[in-house]
């Protein structure tokens, strides 16, 4: 296999398919400034610490959302319900107003949640570091929630899942 300065190549197209074969769930990431709102959709969140509580996740350096969520120095992770695919593809494009016509509400810090979301996770900000392309986003956790009936929507392969349970829920 070829070598670069920074390692073996690796065709960008086949990384993505076998990484894609890894599902993830699916998560808007949102804050809010003097009524500026914000959010975007990351696969990339992950639990990282129990005591304390801190979370992650993986910004692209070319997010346009990812500069102003990080001058709120908060986020809120609502992790999204397997019947907001249209949702997911709003929060995953670039049009201007992400929340124009949504109804949502906030989290006890005052940040944006979204209706309908399975569960939310509201941080602040501990650390930001560059990672190749991406950045890895580090929060504390500050407050979080969930709700009990909600199935999350799940991503797996290029496409949008749901969940298919093979054991009694605990
Ligand atoms: C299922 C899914 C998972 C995604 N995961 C990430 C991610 O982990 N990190 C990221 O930066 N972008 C991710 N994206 C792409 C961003 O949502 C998208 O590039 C972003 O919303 C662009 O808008 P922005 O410029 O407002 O940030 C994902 C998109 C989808 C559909």
């Amino acid at each position: 296999m070829a070598e670069t300065a920074t390692g073996p190549a690796i065709d960008p197209r086949h990384f993505r398919d076998v990484l894609g074969c890894y599902p993830t769930g699916v998560c808007v990431v949102t804050s809010e400034l003097e009524g500026a709102r914000h959010g975007f959709v990351v696969g990339s969140f992950s639990s990282i610490s129990l005591v304390p509580p801190i979370v992650g996740f993986f910004p692209d350096k070319a997010s346009t959302s990812w500069p102003r969520i990080a001058g709120t120095g908060r986020f809120c992770v609502n992790v999204l319900g397997d019947g907001q695919r249209e949702l997911c593809q709003r929060f995953a494009s670039r049009i201007e107003d992400k929340f124009d016509g949504l109804v949502h509400s906030y989290t006890p810090g005052g940040l944006p949640l979204i209706d309908g979301a399975v569960a939310w996770i509201e941080c602040r900000i501990a650390s930001v570091s560059e990672i190749g392309d991406h950045l890895l986003v580090v929060g504390m956790v500050e407050a979080l929630d969930r709700h009990d009936d909600g199935l999350p929507l799940l991503f797996f392969r290029g496409g949008y899942h749901s969940l298919r349970c093979l054991d009694e829920p605990s």
